[in-house]
């Protein structure tokens, strides 16, 4: 089989998965924020091309008829759609359980209202930083934190059940403590210490965000002194820098096992950085279905299973546990979608990409590409693992 075959594979050599337990609806790449680290693709889809309304309701309906149980409203930031009171009021209809992924910029106070006001059962707010010039510069947007604070307490006042997201890398990583404090503040009821994870706008900014490995090992130990302190009253959520750590994460729970993304122009996607993997076909909403994608779309059906796997994943006992560590990282390290994650141990790259990470962290870049229409210049660092 050729490469693009292998990828493309029918449905048919796979069992039929569950359905998926969440769907991320990627409203719009708008956002009022720049941060160098943004998980969306380099090359954002503009506002003419996003998904009117009807079609967005349309996949929510598809979405429950399917067994979804979430759906998540993200970007960009969702809050910039002026249709997102209604879709929050469908989805609440539908069955779905509705969550908001915000950065808290670039919206009018009464959006909010809206949105709580049509049923909205969750948001997720992010923070920059625990300093206001920090969180200002890596978010590109000057006032972002005063903003966030306002959001927060408008959150609080309309009763929304709040997650704190904050992406820790090197320039804010001595500030752990201080955000789980700042959640408790803010009366959230979980946090997310998510560390940047290297693909998307990261992998372009990685010589500027990677932290040094002290300042993992004291984060770390910082959330296990905050977890103990604030058991019993708030969840405490952690990604690890998988450069760093032993094995790699089990990266979105598995390839087309849990989630569903859909770009703004109606791209569905197994991850939010699946088109950087060369040879698969991507299939769109306003071809197919939801159900007919998750079932026997090609891109979905790509690395599913184990059966793709090469050594030593092939023969590892823990293939069923992190499913290889993520293919778009091993696509951008390795330069091979079905290679073991570099970030595991056991790969043949590891010790070359902890030493990559090891010299990054060293250089005291702090020259932020920031995300935007622009784009980005292409990313050189990844090339240097491509054997
Ligand atoms: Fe996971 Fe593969 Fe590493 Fe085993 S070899 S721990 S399955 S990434
Ligand atoms: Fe694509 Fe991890 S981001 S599989």
């Amino acid at each position: 089989m050729s490469r693009a075959e292998t990828l493309n594979r029918p449905a048919s050599t796979h069992p039929l998965p569950p359905p998926p337990m969440g769907l991320l609806a990627e409203l719009t790449h708008r956002c009022a924020l720049r941060c160098p680290y943004c998980s969306n693709p380099l090359e954002l889809d503009r506002r003419d091309r996003e998904l009117p309304t009807a079609v967005w309701k349309r996949l929510l309906d598809e979405a429950a008829a399917l067994g979804i149980l979430h759906v998540y409203f993200s970007g960009g930031e969702p809050m910039l759609r002026p249709d997102i009171a209604e879709l929050v009021a469908h989805a609440r209809d539908v069955g779905l359980y509705t969550n908001m992924i915000t950065s808290g910029v670039g919206f009018q106070p009464a959006a909010l209202d809206a949105v709580a006001e049509a049923g909205l059962d969750h948001i997720q707010l992010s923070i920059q930083a625990m300093d206001a010039e920090t969180c200002d510069r890596v978010g590109g947007y000057a006032g972002a934190w005063q903003r966030k604070h306002m959001v927060a307490a408008d959150i609080a006042r309309l009763g929304l059940r709040l997650t704190v997201n904050a992406v820790i890398h090197r320039e804010n990583a001595h500030q752990t403590k201080d955000f789980v404090q700042l959640a408790e503040d803010w009366g959230a009821a979980r946090i997310e210490i998510a560390h940047v994870q290297y693909y998307g706008w990261g992998i372009v900014n990685r010589a500027r965000l990677m932290p040094t490995r002290q300042q993992v090992e004291r984060a770390m130990a910082d959330v296990e002194e905050a977890r103990a302190r604030t058991a019993g009253r708030l969840v405490i959520d952690c990604v690890l820098p998988d450069y760093y750590a032993r094995y790699p994460k089990a990266c979105m729970g598995g390839w087309g096992a849990r989630l569903m993304n859909i770009s703004p122009a109606g791209v569905a996607l197994p991850c939010h950085a699946a088109q950087t993997i060369p040879g698969l076909a991507f299939d769109t909403v306003q071809e197919r279905s939801l159900s007919d994608i998750w079932y026997h779309g090609a891109a979905f059906n790509a690395f599913r299973g184990t059966d793709w796997m090469q050594e030593p994943c092939r023969s590892c006992a823990r293939k069923d546990l992190d499913f290889g560590g993520c293919r778009c990282q091993a696509m951008a390290l390795a330069g091979d979608a079905s290679a073991t994650d570099p970030a595991c141990s056991l790969s043949p790259l590891h010790k070359q990409i902890v030493a990559l990470a090891e010299a990054e962290a060293a250089s005291h870049r702090s020259d932020f590409i920031y995300r935007g229409f622009q784009g980005a210049p292409k990313p050189q660092a990844e090339r240097q693992m491509v054997p």
